[in-house]
């Protein structure tokens, strides 16, 4: 009770039980595609179906406000991400990434090795993983080092590292291009079971590249990454991951010449997968036409014909998993010639939204967008996937799918607002994030 006597209502944070009234929960692993109501008690989802809400009452419980056509989720998974802490906390830090990713409707994201000093280590990996809880919210899974400062020679200790709580390894930002330490990291990594996240660039071939080689380059005068570079490192992985039958997952694959490979990969059984990020599936590279350093990033953004490759690829399940590779940079690295510029863009915020996109034009299947969002990326990352049944641990995504806003720089909570989507209009929204049965965020809640 207020001083004035009017009961104040109480907030998402402060309930333990949470009812979604009415919503259309959406989990292709537990065959759920319906109007339900999903209790949430504690951290638990107690009760899912139809008017299953209605023996739900008392003085805590906090029904959450959605429009009409609100989408639930379980709560989404990013495989790909750069926090950037330790070291570049002018860009990103463990807290204002993790409030990127609950704005953004992750539950979990797995944060990339390629900090200062380099998660190589247990002492990075601990550290992420126990600041990471006390910051709480969405989870931080870390990702280690292949090798010893992503030099591509030494392989690290990942015996300790998984100990540690690494999820997978990768040298992202970097390919390891040595055969021999390729072939020894897939075994290595194999007696521990982490999956090895190649990012897949034959460095020789793109030296000095500053965006993806072909007729835009070349009206641009810009050196260009030919897509030979990504395919030629797959083709090679793809046999070594067939002869030591380990895990190997393709980071943000961009190239029809890479899917050929994994497509066939695939369909002989060996254990590959791959991830896309929402920018290769939407933008190519005559986003560059005005020099935009926001567009510039690493693999490049490519031409028409991969992006339809790269949707149907998605769709078909052959592309596991969508991925952000959220990518801060600050106005340092971005406000600059593009010959200067560091690549990458931000992503986290901006995911559901452009993604549910290409569901609105029946390019990917709501079901599908969801699975790659959420099942199987927590597989690759051998994680148990969240679900929308009854004993579940509750995480979960509120959406109101044909809610518009415009990406304004102040709207996005990550310290980076290094993307090309400044200024455009964008319909979804993600409205609430539950993590582990609490509200990690919600968009009726005016951040502290
Ligand atoms: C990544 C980053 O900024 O850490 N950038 C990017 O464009 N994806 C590293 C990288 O993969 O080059």
């Amino acid at each position: 009770m207020s001083s004035s006597g009017i009961h104040k209502l109480p907030s998402s944070k402060e309930c333990n039980v949470l009812v979604f009234r009415g919503v259309r929960a959406v989990d292709p692993s537990s065959n759920l595609d319906a109007i339900v109501d999903v209790v949430v008690e504690g951290k638990t989802i107690t009760h899912v179906g139809p008017n299953a809400a209605e023996c739900v009452f008392g003085e805590c419980v906090f029904e959450v406000p959605h429009a009409p056509g609100a989408l639930l989720f379980p709560g989404l998974f990013d495989l790909h991400t750069h926090l950037r802490e330790p070291g570049q906390e002018y860009k990103e830090d463990l807290a204002s990434g993790l409030a990127a990713a609950a704005a953004g409707g992750f539950t979990d994201v797995c944060a990339m090795p390629n900090t200062r000093p380099v998660n190589d280590n247990r002492a990075i990996t601990e550290m992420l993983v126990l600041k990471s809880r006390t910051i709480g919210g969405t989870r931080l899974h870390p990702i280690a080092a292949i090798t010893v400062g992503q030099k591509g020679e030494a392989l690290t200790e990942m015996a300790d590292l998984k100990e540690a709580g690494a999820v997978a390894v990768s040298d992202d930002g970097y390919c390891v291009t040595r055969s021999d330490v390729m072939r020894r990291a897939l075994e290595y990594a194999s007696t521990f079971d982490l999956p090895v996240i190649q990012h897949c660039e034959d460095h020789a071939l793109t030296a000095g590249a500053q965006m993806h080689e072909g007729i835009v380059s070349t009206k641009l005068g810009l050196r260009g990454w030919p897509r030979v570079a990504e395919d030629v490192i797959v083709a090679r992985d793809v046999i070594l991951a067939e002869y030591t039958r380990a895990r190997y997952h393709v980071a943000h694959v961009s190239t029809a010449g890479a899917l050929r490979i994994l497509r066939e990969a695939k369909s002989r059984g060996i254990r590959v997968t791959a991830e896309v990020t929402p920018h290769h599936l939407l933008l190519t590279d005559a986003s560059l036409l005005g020099y935009n350093t926001a567009c510039k990033v690493n693999p490049p953004l490519r031409e028409d014909e991969d992006l339809s490759v790269l949707r149907e690829a998605l769709a078909d399940g052959t592309i596991d998993c969508i991925a952000t590779d959220h990518a801060p940079h600050s106005p340092l690295e971005k406000d600059c010639d593009l010959h200067d510029a560091s690549p990458g863009m931000i992503g986290l915020e901006l995911c559901v939204p452009l993604m549910l996109g290409l569901v609105r034009k029946n390019i990917l299947p709501l079901s599908r967008f969801v699975d790659a969002l959420t099942a199987a990326p927590a597989k690759i990352a051998g994680r148990t996937a969240s679900r929308i049944k009854e004993g579940a641990e509750a995480n979960l995504t509120l959406v109101d799918p044909d809610a518009h806003w415009t990406v304004t720089p102040d709207r996005l909570r990550s310290k980076s607002k290094n993307t090309p989507f400044i200024g455009q209009s964008v319909t979804g929204m993600v409205v609430m994030t539950v993590v582990g049965g609490a509200v990690a965020f919600d968009a009726n809640e005016k951040p502290e």
